[in-house]
């Protein structure tokens, strides 16, 4: 992704961008103005074969345009402002234009954009608004489809609530009016670039050097795990760490509505379960993925968060030879998952313990 500096209505929180001359209105619209005027030409000017992936052909040719219209537009700018423009005008043509600088800011852990005028950040747990505005719906739609052209999904009247996901794995819903009534409504749970180590969990109080080791001894022994919690609690990243634990030379198969587990070891198969396309086919669930898991050779299964039906299949799995697993569940209680999956099937083990966090 670029790394974006743009110019003033595109500035992220603290951090203030170089100015162009002249106040913030002047250089914003003339960078609508030189955005403008390119887009349109490159438009005419793209050899309809040259696709946007062909980054380095849109880039060449977009270099050349905004050379021309700087030119005919006359505009005083140093090098640092032509760059900052010019960077800009690529975020907007091949990347999801003034989302770039937020994304692109490790500090920054979601982003929601409620409609053109309202965009708030979300940076150590705090909601907080900041200064990134869109021109109008147009222009939020156009990063819209941005985001879902990729996967083949489409947001319209006729489907206008998407999930999907960016590149770096981030999490992206998208509802769009008539559903919402703000404009169109951009919810990214950005995907956190660093994975918290069981030794960093211990660091920050999460759980003591003997619950690490314990936990090390369970997952060696091939207890089956269940870490229950309630959302945002920190059940993914416990069991990410736990997965840590899994001896290398073991054949680990993981599954997950949306990737987020960050194994380390070699040998390691992600499976993705997928939702309906727009005709409202091809949904895979994670207990399809779960059962045609227990023919690929497991020696162990680690399944995102179980929900449904998967959550009998797993613990059939963990009681029939497939031990060893690790899971997530949704629960404000470990002893009730811990009656659940007791009641549910006839344990052998019966070795559900608790990761809460
Ligand atoms: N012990 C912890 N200390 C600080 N932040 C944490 C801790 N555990 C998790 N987090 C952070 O909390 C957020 C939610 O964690 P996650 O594991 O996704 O929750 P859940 O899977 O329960 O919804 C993530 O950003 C994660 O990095
Ligand atoms: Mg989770």
């Amino acid at each position: 992704m670029l790394n974006l500096k743009s110019p003033g209505q595109y500035s992220a929180g603290g951090a203030k961008p170089p100015r162009l001359p002249g106040d913030k209105t002047h250089s914003h619209a003339a960078y609508i103005q030189i955005r403008d005027r390119i887009q349109q030409r490159l438009l005419a000017e793209l050899n309809p074969s040259v696709t946007r992936s062909d980054t380095a052909e849109v880039r060449r040719v977009t270099e050349r345009l905004f050379n021309d219209t700087l030119a005919e537009l006359g505009l005083p700018l140093s090098r640092l402002e032509r760059n900052d423009i010019f960077d800009a005008v690529m975020a907007d043509i091949l990347g999801l234009g003034p989302l770039e600088v937020l994304l692109n800011d490790d500090s920054i852990t979601e982003v929601l954009v409620n409609g053109p005028d309202h965009v708030f950040i979300e940076r150590s747990g705090k909601l907080e608004e900041c200064d990134v505005k869109f021109r109008d719906n147009d222009d939020v739609m156009r990063i819209v489809e941005r985001i879902v052209a990729p996967l083949g999904r489409r947001v319209d009247e006729s489907s206008p609530m998407v999930d999907a996901r960016l590149p770096d794995g981030s999490r992206v819903n998208v509802i769009i009016p008539p559903l919402s009534l703000v404009g169109p409504s951009i919810s990214i749970r950005k995907f956190p670039k660093h994975a918290l180590t069981p030794d960093e969990l211990i660091k920050k109080g999460a759980f003591t050097p003997g619950i690490g080791e314990f936990m090390r001894a369970c997952v060696k022994a091939r207890l089956n795990i269940v870490v229950s919690g309630g959302t945002g609690t920190g059940k993914t990243t416990v069991l990410n760490a736990l997965s840590s634990y899994i001896p290398e030379g073991e054949r680990i198969l993981t599954i997950e509505d949306a990737a987020e587990l960050r194994l380390q070891q070699r040998h390691v198969v992600r499976l993705e379960a997928r939702p309906a396309n727009v005709e409202g086919k091809g949904h895979i669930s994670i207990r399809q993925l779960v059962i045609n898991a227990l023919r690929m050779r497991p020696d162990r299964i680690v399944v995102g968060e179980v929900r449904g039906g998967e959550a009998l299949d797993m613990l059939q799995a963990m009681n029939t030879g497939h031990d060893g697993s690790l899971t997530t569940v949704h629960s404000n209680n470990a002893g009730y998952v811990a009656s659940c999956g007791n009641d549910g099937v006839d344990g052998r083990h019966g070795s559900t313990a608790k990761g809460d966090s």
